[in-house]
């Protein structure tokens, strides 16, 4: 039996092994020692587990990365089971409770809260970037008059690096900073338009003297006045929406960001692909799923029925359930707050009372106990955003809204990240192999 001592990979700074995993290949008798480091292995260590010279060597399936970690970073922690998350460090009750959507952006993308001159220059900085060239708004009009908005925000993102060509140059740091402020100024323009082309609205410019979310309420809901004044307990309880959709470490959309990001493209082609990602019923557009649910039960003596169908798996309930979290998501029990300010401006919103009822039931029930299914963020960010007056379209958008800090945070940390290269998986080939070409008249 031979001994063998994989290479701990520990360049990087990556900090010494502190403890090592002893793996013993049946196959040739052969023992090797992998470093374990943050409770990790690396992949590669395993590659020198080898049957013979010819052998490739082993490699780890992971289907839908259920245990790979494709990065270290130091931006967003979740302890799923505890139902924690808090970003750079600070619990998500407190940045929710005091902070503002832009102060969290600026927490995200530097490390660190800023100090109140670093926050009025960069609320400064991103409010004079707001406008879009006017051929955005030109391209946007092409869009058919019922194009989802989601749609057009993915293109109108990715467009974006047509108007900046210079934004290809990731390397050079004062040049993204500039894409950075246009991301975070512009996304909301660009979901603004998209919702007023699908109500066939004229696209309202930015109000520069309003705040953030202030100024993206302008841009869907003004019509005649002169000058839009939002009702600030609407306007922070968006912004709190936006800290809760913030960033939520490696999830579909900012490993899309990443994978797409790590070819060196430029960001707003690989925001394009998180916004992608974020269009799914799976991710972003689950709460739109689970009003078109909510809408469905219409009353609440239909809950049993459906409950029933859940359980004997005809269908799924929507804004439960988390890869993540194995407890209550802490950002569905803010929301649910944030739901009753909003209500108690806009009046209660019907459906309401059946979540809350679903969500009893569901609590109780062995099913959804035993394989601990709990509200996440969209079992109530849908009411909200309906109470708001949006259509279900514009549900992902909101959240696309909210999530590009995170993906700009994770896009940046992962462009300044030694360790990282193009994201390319391996595979485990089970197609046929080299076979004859058939001539198309011999096919059958
Ligand atoms: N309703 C009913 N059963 C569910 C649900 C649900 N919402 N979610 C999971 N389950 C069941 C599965 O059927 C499975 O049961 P089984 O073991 O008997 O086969 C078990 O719970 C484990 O589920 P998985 O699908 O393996 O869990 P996974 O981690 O892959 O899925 C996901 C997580 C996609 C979020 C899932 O819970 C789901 O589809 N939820 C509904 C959609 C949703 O709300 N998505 C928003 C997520 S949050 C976000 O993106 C911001």
């Amino acid at each position: 039996m031979s001994t063998e001592t994989a290479s701990n990979g520990a360049e990087g700074g990556v900090a010494a092994a502190s403890a090592t995993l002893t793996v013993t290949d049946n196959r040739t008798g052969r023992q090797y020692e992998i470093p374990i480091t943050d409770g990790t292995i690396r992949g590669i260590d395993l590659r020198q587990i080898r049957v013979d010279d010819e052998d490739f060597g082993l490699m780890s399936y992971d289907p839908a990365f259920m245990n790979t970690a494709s990065c270290r970073s130091a931006i967003t922690f979740i302890d799923g089971d505890k139902g924690i998350l808090e970003y750079r460090g600070y619990p998500i009750e407190q940045l929710a409770e005091q902070s503002s959507y832009l102060e969290v952006a600026y927490l995200l993308i530097h490390g660190e809260l800023p100090t109140q001159q670093q926050l009025d220059t960069w609320t400064h900085e991103i409010t004079i970037h707001t406008f879009v060239h006017e051929n955005v708004k030109e391209f946007m009009q092409g869009f058919r008059y019922d194009a989802h908005p989601m749609g057009m925000l993915l293109a109108s993102v990715g467009a974006l690096s047509t108007f900046y060509p210079e934004a290809s140059q990731i390397k050079d740091a004062e040049l993204r900073y500039q894409q950075i402020i246009r991301l975070l100024a512009k996304m909301p323009t660009l979901a603004a338009f998209a919702y007023r082309h699908n109500r066939g609205m004229p696209y309202v410019y930015p109000d520069n003297d309003l705040s953030y979310a202030g100024n993206f309420l302008g841009m869907l809901f003004k019509i005649a006045e002169l000058k839009y004044q939002p009702d600030p307990r609407i306007e922070r309880a968006l912004d709190v929406l936006f800290i809760l959709h913030a960033d939520h470490e490696q999830n579909c959309s900012t490993s899309a960001v990443r994978g797409v990001g790590s070819s060196q493209v430029d960001p707003y082609s690989a925001l394009a692909a998180g916004v992608g990602a974020l269009y799914g019923p799976l991710h972003g557009g689950a709460n739109e799923q689970v009003l078109r649910m909510l809408h469905r039960i219409e009353r609440k003596e239909n809950i049993p029925g459906f409950i029933d169908g859940v359980k004997a798996g005809d269908e799924r309930l929507m804004g439960f359930g988390h890869r993540v979290y194995k407890n209550y998501d802490p950002r569905a029990k803010i929301i649910k707050k944030a739901a009753q300010d909003v209500f108690d401006v806009m009046g209660t919103n019907p459906y309401l009372d059946i979540a809350l009822e679903l969500e009893k039931i569901a609590l109780e029930d062995e099913y959804f106990i035993e394989r601990k299914l709990y509200p996440n963020v969209d079992f109530y960010s849908g009411l909200i955003y309906e109470a708001l007056g949006m259509p279900v379209e514009m549900f992902p958008v909101l959240f696309a809204i909210g999530r590009t800090s995170g993906w700009i945070a994770q896009w940046l940390e992962m462009i300044e990240d030694g360790e990282q290269k193009i994201a390319r998986p391996r595979q485990i080939y089970t197609g046929a192999r080299t076979r004859e070409y058939v001539p198309m008249g011999s096919r059958s």
